[in-house]
């Protein structure tokens, strides 16, 4: 052994005890102070994917997204910090480089793809009408004379839209949230909505007084459910793809699906 080798097998022998005694040369403030912040975008009205919860007496963003977020974060190395607003501020805020990553049940389409980047789709989502009880609202032809209550900027306004043009006694109405969508239907001022599945379906299990069917695929290739979105040009949407890998393989988005959808989610029947 040379001397030079020696030396530095010495010197990993001392910074080994040091750490063993529980000393470590790096306080852990100095490495948490290291990690660097990932700012999350979110609309934070769209349960189970992220929703206000003040069930601990303070106000915290939860939800399905918010979990995975902080698992890939986790894995990466970063810290999270997760801002709220309204969903049609979220490209904007990409565009502007307010925040380095959405997560809000984002569904990449060709039009978004033009600002923005996107990860892999991780969860699949379709289309209901969502309306009082009783409404009996199944087919877009139904919502002929209805006003039709969609969240601003989604693709459920576009699809709204859409119908509107075919029959234009459709009155598309966008509002800026979906619990106030909800709000407006129970109180009779908007016939029905355009929500997701599982979003739908965790309103009307706690509105007894609400219903949802699940509206025909009119076009199987129209794209569907959540990626996460980045600013054009992203470095990070490689890493972001491997982990979201990972947890497809490894159960654990599975595990999440289970927590957040229930074990009726047809994500998990599908497999
Ligand atoms: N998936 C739909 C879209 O991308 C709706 C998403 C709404 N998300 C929300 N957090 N409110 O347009």
């Amino acid at each position: 052994m040379t001397l030079l080798k020696r030396r530095k097998t010495l010197l990993g022998l001392a910074l080994g005890s040091v750490a063993a005694a529980g000393v470590w040369l790096e306080p852990s403030w100095v490495q948490a102070q290291a990690r660097e912040t990932l700012t999350m975008g979110t609309s934070p009205d769209y349960p189970p994917y992220e929703y206000y919860d003040t069930s601990s007496g303070q106000e915290q963003i939860v939800g399905f997204d918010i979990d995975i977020a902080n698992y890939i974060a986790e894995e990466l190395g970063f810290n999270l910090r997760v801002v709220g607003m309204d969903f049609s501020g979220l490209i904007p805020a990409l565009q502007a480089n307010r925040v380095d990553f959405v997560m809000a049940g984002m569904t990449p389409t060709e039009e978004r793809k033009q600002n923005v980047d996107f990860s892999d789709v991780y969860f699949v989502a379709q289309n209901t009408i969502i309306a009082r009880a009783g409404s009996n609202l199944a087919t877009p032809a139904d919502l002929a004379g209805k006003r039709v209550g969609v969240q601003l900027g989604t693709i459920q306004e576009e699809e709204a839209k859409g119908y509107a043009e075919a029959d234009p006694s459709i009155d598309v109405r966008s509002l800026n949230k979906i619990g106030e969508i909800i709000q407006e239907i129970k109180a009779g001022r908007l016939d029905a909505a355009i929500i997701e599945d599982t979003v739908a379906a965790g309103f009307a299990a706690s509105n007894p007084d609400l219903e949802f069917n699940v509206i025909p695929e009119a076009d199987p290739d129209a794209p569907r459910g959540s990626a996460i979105a980045f600013p054009k040009g992203s470095p990070r949407v490689a890493d972001f793809n491997r982990v979201l890998a990972g947890m497809e393989a490894s159960g654990k988005m599975d595990e999440l699906i289970l927590k957040w959808f229930g074990e009726d989610s047809p994500a998990l029947a599908a497999e």
